[in-house]
Order: structure tokens, then sequence, then C-alpha cells
């Protein structure tokens, strides 16, 4: 029986409003859409993705709390958490799993506040500015880093 790596995306704060966003940092994509984009190239890939969004940072952290026992690695997009919310990359290290960082828009390109990430030493990878196609890059380098 063949199993599927099992890719847990993370969403936080404000990314389930996508549609409501500046398109020109976002794109016209709703919330929705880019969850069933991002299960599409999962599939391609041969990979297993799961889902989970919160807008409150006790829940985002509490589930990767208990991502081992869904999830054999973590793509990370927390939206403005990722720039200031050291208990999210406290909470990744707990996690112990090899995580990416996903951004929709060009993070360096924004405000100065957006250019740092307190999440990306707890990453392998960070992906900025690509939009959607940005999970599909997460996606590969996490099927490298399981299956080689
Ligand atoms: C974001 C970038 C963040 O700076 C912003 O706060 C978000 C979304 C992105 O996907 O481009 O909410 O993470």
């Amino acid at each position: 029986m063949s199993s599927h790596n099992r890719i847990q995306i993370m969403h936080g704060v404000n990314l389930d409003q996508l549609d409501r966003r500046d398109p020109a940092h976002y794109g016209a994509i709703t919330f929705r859409q880019l969850e069933q984009q991002i299960d599409t190239f999962a599939g391609e890939l041969g990979l297993d993705a799961r889902f989970f969004q919160t807008n409150s940072e006790g829940e985002f952290v509490e589930h990767l709390h208990r991502v081992r026992d869904v999830a054999d690695a973590i793509i990370v997009n927390a939206g403005a958490w990722s720039h200031y919310s050291r208990a999210i990359g406290d909470a990744l290290q707990i996690a112990g799993l090899p995580a990416v960082e996903v951004h929709l828009s060009d993070v360096m390109a924004r405000e100065e506040w957006r250019r740092v990430s307190v999440l990306a030493d707890d990453c392998i990878a960070t992906v900025m500015g690509k939009g959607v196609d940005g999970y599909r890059e997460a996606l590969q380098t996490l099927k490298v880093e399981l299956e080689g």
C-alpha cells in the first residue's frame, strides 16, 4: 500500500479574507480557491495536503503543538504574524517538522516592517512574491526533503 506524505498547510491571520485584500499584492483569488489550487498541486506531486486557518494566534500555536500527529511537513503562511510572532517560531521548533514559509506577495518589496520574518530561521526555505505558484514550489521543496 502506498502512503502519501502529508503536508499541513497553515494559514494565519487575515488570509481567510484574501478576496477583500489589495489585488495588487494578492491577486483576485478567494481563499477557498487558493486552498483548492494547493490541493490540486499536492495531488499532482503525490502529496496529501491538509488545511488549517485561524485568526487566533493561540489556536495557530496549539495546532502546531499537535501537528506531528497529522502531518510529515508544514507549509506556513502566517500573514502579519510572520513579522513579529516569536511564539509561532517557538511552536515551529516544537513541531520539529520540515517547514517552508510562503508569502503570496513579495514582502521584500513592500513596507520595511514586512522585510523581517521571525519564522525564517525555523524553516528550510522561504518562497515569496510568486502568488499561488509559490505553494507549488514549497510543496516540491518538501517532497525532495521527505523523499529525496
Ligand atoms: C503575506 C504577507 C504579510 O506581510 C501579510 O501581513 C499577509 C500576507 C503574504 O502572503 O504575502 O497577511 O503573508
